[in-house]
């Protein structure tokens, strides 16, 4: 795949098909990641991956918690402000799935809390002590997994409710306490039969965010 259509045909898939993802192509997508920039070459991301038993003991874990209605805690906290810019493109997300995936757009709660039912879910870590220059190199890192995941015939995800109940996640995949969850990534064969998977969120007018001078 050319790395133009690459980028144009990612889209995030909130569904999976519950297949396993085998280790040698799960390798493969870490081997092809670990290529992203880094602050001088720093690779401050530590993955965590959970698969089969491991991830079906976190989604049970996450749904008893859903169920007693405990408080979420991630570690990176969802942002508290946003700009009028920023705030008019996401409340615009909404109507437009609903349009385009009418019923299946109710399951989105649902398919969040489930871990969108995802067969891999990767942790992507890093020291606590390090700046957000390294949360900049993790958005890089983030991006190429995904790529390569779609390289690889796969789907996948970053979403911050994948880290909800982080004490959970760290029980289960031993991550070191040096370490912060900074997202998860969901991996998988997408759902085609679920129609939120064919959502196709929209983009500003290049003109909003790119400023061209000469
Ligand atoms: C840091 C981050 C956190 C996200 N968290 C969630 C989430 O919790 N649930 C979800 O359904 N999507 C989540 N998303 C996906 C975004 O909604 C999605 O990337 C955006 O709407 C653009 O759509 P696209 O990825 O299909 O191009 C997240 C994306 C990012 C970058």
């Amino acid at each position: 795949m050319d790395v133009i259509d690459a980028i144009r045909n990612r889209h995030s898939v909130r569904a999976f098909l519950p297949e396993p993802v085998d280790r040698e192509t799960l390798n493969a997508v870490f081997e092809t990641a670990a290529r992203s920039p880094s602050w001088a070459n720093s690779q401050p991301w530590e993955v965590f991956a959970a698969t089969g038993g491991a991830l079906e003991r976190i989604r049970e874990g996450y749904r008893s918690r859903y169920d007693s209605k405990s408080p979420t805690a991630p570690e990176t906290p969802p942002p508290k402000v946003w700009t009028e810019a920023a705030k008019k493109r996401q409340q615009q997300l909404y109507p437009d799935m609903l349009r385009d995936c009418g019923e299946s757009v109710e399951q989105f709660g649902t398919l969040n809390q489930s871990l969108f039912g995802a067969p891999a879910v990767v942790y992507i870590c890093m020291d606590k002590t390090l700046s957000e220059w390294s949360l900049y190199d993790i958005g890089a890192y983030s991006q190429s997994l995904m790529l390569a995941a779609l390289g690889k015939g796969l789907g996948a995800i970053q979403a911050i409710t994948l880290t909800m109940f982080p004490d959970i996640v760290r029980r289960e995949l031993s991550i070191p306490e040096n370490l912060k969850i900074t997202i998860g990534i969901a991996i998988g064969y997408p759902d085609k039969g679920n129609k939120i998977n064919s959502f196709v969120s929209a983009r500003s007018p290049l003109e909003e965010t790119v400023h061209i001078f000469e």
